[in-house]
């Protein structure tokens, strides 16, 4: 596969295409569990049970394993999803036994499946990629979109709107940062950021911590869930170095395509979805990089 392109092909066959240990850094975000549809009949996110998305986001965590190189780091993103279509409030009730996937059914009674469950399904797939892949997480950090300052009575950032009224709004998201083996390339130096005080010890500034704010930024784009540059832009510059190769199988509207070009890093990006492809191209050519 030739680097500087996005392929219009399913995430698997995609990632089956590439040989292994031949990209530097993965820098992704899949589609929620129930929440879009890209109108693509083999898109990931509309299957009927949580479980079936999780096991294939963890079919496609496999593939990017193998295809990292051993220094390499997979940065990846994705929020989580409440629990609504199976019973109703007043009723509050389970998903009977009859309606789990064929491979979990008879195994187990969960009380997992419930109205309004908040069903922590990234923390779920995190756990299996430590468990089942042998990947090393390294940090969940929180991306965040908007904060709030309760003392003060101020916030910051931007997220989507919400008119959620019995739960807290969702402002932030996981971004996961796992390595393929205990040796990786991570050039923290890059991604520092001031001291807030004059006493700080490294001139290079401080360690951002793993509760980053990347405000969602204005879009013109006919794309629901576009990265802020500044997410992919933090990840290209920690997790790969200069001239490396980034693979996103989620490109979507290609915004880790267009900071790759601007940070003199290459891609590679698959998406199933022909008219996110011809945005992601357009905005790279329009970016002039
Ligand atoms: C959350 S969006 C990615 C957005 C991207 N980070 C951006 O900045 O625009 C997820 C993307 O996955 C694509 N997708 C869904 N199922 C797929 C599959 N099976 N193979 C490849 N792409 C898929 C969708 O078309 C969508 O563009």
């Amino acid at each position: 596969m030739q680097t500087n392109k996005i392929y219009c092909v399913d995430v698997l066959k995609g990632l089956r295409r590439l040989k292994d240990n031949s990209v530097n850094c993965i820098i992704t975000s899949p589609p929620y569990w129930a929440l879009r549809d890209y109108g693509n009949k083999n898109q990931i996110g509309l299957e009927d049970h949580p479980q079936d998305y999780i096991n294939k986001i963890v079919e496609v965590m496999k593939e990017c394993k193998r295809v990292i190189k051993p220094t390499g780091t997979i940065w990846f993103n994705l929020g989580d999803s409440y629990y609504s279509r199976c019973g109703n409030e007043k009723t509050n009730t389970y998903l009977k036994n009859h309606q789990l996937p064929k491979s979990v059914r008879g195994k187990f009674r969960s009380n997992w499946l419930q109205h309004k469950q908040k069903l922590l399904i990234q923390f779920r797939i995190a756990i299996k990629c430590q468990d089942e892949l042998g990947l090393i997480l390294r940090n969940d950090i929180t991306w965040v979109k908007q904060w709030s300052d309760f003392k003060d009575k101020s916030s910051g950032g931007r997220c989507m709107p919400s008119g959620v009224k019995d739960r807290l709004t969702t402002n932030s998201e996981a971004l996961f940062f796992f390595a393929k083996s205990g040796k990786y390339y991570f050039d923290l130096d890059s991604v520092r950021i001031p001291y807030r005080y004059k006493w700080g010890s490294n001139p290079k500034g401080k360690n951002p911590g793993d509760c980053i704010m990347f405000p969602l930024e204005p879009n013109r784009e006919k794309h629901f869930a576009m990265f802020p540059s500044t997410l992919p832009e933090f990840c290209i510059k920690a997790g790969c170095p200069k001239k490396g190769i980034v693979l996103d199988p989620f490109m979507g509207s290609g915004t880790t395509a267009l900071v790759c070009k601007k940070l003199n890093r290459n891609f590679i990006g698959f998406d199933l979805n022909k008219d996110y492809i011809k945005i992601a191209l357009r905005r790279i050519k329009e970016s002039g990089n």
